[in-house]
């Protein structure tokens, strides 16, 4: 049997998410975990924040605050907000308090170097004599020489998204004191990725069934891979191990370096914390660990190359990466979201005035995953009233109530001489189309959302047809069959709705009358007749009430007067 390690892309612990990223690497996630184990898979979800980096100081200092202040202040922040969204990691850590990782980051250096895949470079970087410091990344900003753009950084092109080479930025100029910064010598240490392109990687890769995006975006960049630099002259990160160091001192690892060996620091975390210190490495050095990295398609090189890369050269047996869903990007309302522009919806903001399950299900149907995609008021309005309240809420509050008033507020039970009938109906004939966890499983996350949404709609035409409320009054027996079959259907429903919107499924459960957990009662493959019904004739309802309030016009129209739209 796999197990799967499912990863996040570590956000940076440096500023506030968005529903950007919630939908591209945070929800997906969460949902594929939820699903896999109602399947009973055996699955691990790590994440945590990023908190090195050039982009990093440049802020903290910006603010005059500690870095390490700086920095747990956005790891409490960040996890504020998945808490609220019911996003649930197994373990949560960040990079410059994670105790293993200091010494595992500089452990996978010193294995790379003692291996052969490290190469060092004297070479010149830019140095600005009033601050003074080497102007790492963000440090130096500049004309960008691939398109032109005026502001861009050191490292990278925020319009043209070019790596970049700093001492090529055309004007350059400190972030910190607008000075014109000198060149000066100093070492640094590369990957070397092509040799280790040449000894497993480029093969590896070329093998690996891969996603179409993932293939594309990748292109030719493993034929063309250069050696990738490591090390940076700044104070905040993990330092280089002394012993390899040749001297040299004010030298951190890269961030890029460090940040994905936090996904193997926060499960020795996870483990040490269980009191089994040596459990990770069933999770990272066991053949059959399914290793799921999903993140923003930005992150696909890193992911499939680079960290790959790292996770072979190290020697120590560490398994590649299984698949690595990678979502397009995410707008709002047409626009890039920019919290600087105030052009955002502030996530724990929203969810004082909104339902944040709402807001699961819909930034699910409106994922980016094969296109950029975004989110629109009105739509996460037409998903929350016409989808969720008319097509689950709605059903099972008629039912329900229509039980609780003439049944005794008990299931009626479906006898044999209708099941195959009501079977007929509502799988075959009214547009019900199966099970939403195939597609979750192959991470088509809206088509699993919209097959739920398909299933539920398929109830309602049942329903609507079979008409319990009329045919009572001349066939209560039939209509109680009627209806017990539709509450059956409702316990599929909730089922499927446990990873989408795991609040309310629960809701609807216990309103059904069900015992325990949703989460805990398995997953339903789809219904095949005269084998799926599981709620006990005579079950006694539990407290009924609303489960997808309707959203008013007005609200929506206030959040678009908001944003100026
Ligand atoms: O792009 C980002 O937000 C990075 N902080 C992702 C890092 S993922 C991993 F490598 F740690
Ligand atoms: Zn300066």
């Amino acid at each position: 049997m796999p197990r799967y390690l499912v990863t996040s892309a570590l956000p940076y612990a440096n500023g506030p998410i968005h529903f950007g990223h919630i939908t591209g690497a945070y929800l997906p996630a969460d949902v594929y975990v939820r699903t896999l184990r109602m399947q009973g898979e055996e699955v691990l979800y790590v994440c945590g924040t990023d908190e090195h980096g050039v982009a990093i100081t440049v802020n903290a200092e910006a603010e005059r605050k500690p870095y390490a202040e700086y920095v747990a202040h956005w790891r409490d922040e960040i996890k504020r907000t998945f808490d609220r969204y019911g996003i649930e990691f197994d373990v949560w850590s960040g990079t410059s308090v994670s105790p293993p990782h200091a010494e595992l980051s500089q452990h996978f250096f010193a294995r790379l170097d003692e291996r052969g895949f490290l190469a060092q470079k004297v070479q010149e970087q830019l140095y600005c004599t009033r601050c003074p410091r080497y102007l790492a990344d963000r440090y130096v900003e500049g004309t960008c020489y691939v398109c032109g753009h005026e502001k861009a950084r050191g490292d990278e092109c925020p319009k043209c998204a070019s790596w970049l080479d700093p001492l090529k930025l055309k004007d350059p100029r400190c972030k910190v004191c607008g000075s014109a910064p000198e060149r000066r010598s100093t070492r640094h240490w590369y990957l070397d990725l092509p040799k280790l392109r040449d000894a497993h990687i480029g093969a590896w890769f070329a093998g690996h069934p891969w996603k179409q995006n993932v293939k594309g975006y990748i292109g030719n960049q493993l034929a063309e891979i250069e050696p990738r630099p490591i090390t940076r002259d700044m104070s905040w990160g993990v330092p280089l191990p002394a012993d390899r160091a040749g001297g040299e001192t004010g030298k951190v690892l890269y961030v890029w370096f460090d940040a994905p060996i936090g996904y193997v620091s926060f499960t020795r975390e996870w483990a040490a914390a269980r009191g089994e210190p040596e459990a990770w490495k069933r999770w990272w050095c066991e053949p059959d660990t399914r290793l799921v990295h999903f993140i923003g398609k930005d992150n696909i090189p890193f992911h499939c190359l680079v960290f790959p890369s790292m996770l072979f050269g190290v020697g120590e047996g560490y398994v590649l990466p299984w698949q690595v869903p990678a979502n397009e990007f995410y707008n709002l309302e047409g626009r890039k979201f920019s919290t600087s522009q105030r052009w955002t919806i502030p996530p724990l903001d929203f969810a004082e005035r909104f339902d944040a399950e709402s807001a699961r299900f819909y930034l699910v149907l409106s994922m980016p995953e094969s296109a950029d995609s975004e989110w629109r008021w009105d739509e996460f309005q037409a998903c929350n009233n016409s989808q969720l309240a008319d097509k689950i809420g709605n059903l099972a509050s008629r039912v329900l109530r229509f039980l609780e008033k003439n049944y005794e507020a008990r299931l009626p039970g479906t006898p044999d001489e209708h099941a195959a009938e009501l079977d007929r109906v509502l799988l075959s004939e009214c547009g019900a189309i199966g099970d939403p966890g195939e597609h979750v499983r192959e991470f088509r996350f809206r088509r699993a959302a919209e097959t739920l949404l398909a299933n539920a709609v398929a109830a309602n035409v049942y329903i609507d047809r079979l008409a319990p409320w009329a045919l009572r009054k001349t066939d209560p027996a039939r209509a109680g069959a009627v209806l017990d079959t539709c509450c059956q259907y409702l316990a599929l429903i909730a089922r499927w709705l446990a990873p989408f919107t795991p609040l309310k499924a629960q809701a609807l459960w216990e309103q059904l009358g069900c015992n325990g957990r949703v989460a805990q009662a398995g997953w339903p493959a789809a219904p095949r007749p005269g084998a799926w019904r599981t709620l006990p004739a005579g079950q006694k309802l539990g407290v009924l009430g609303g489960l997808f309030p309707k959203i008013e016009n007005d609200a929506i129209a206030a959040e678009r007067a908001k944003l100026g739209a």
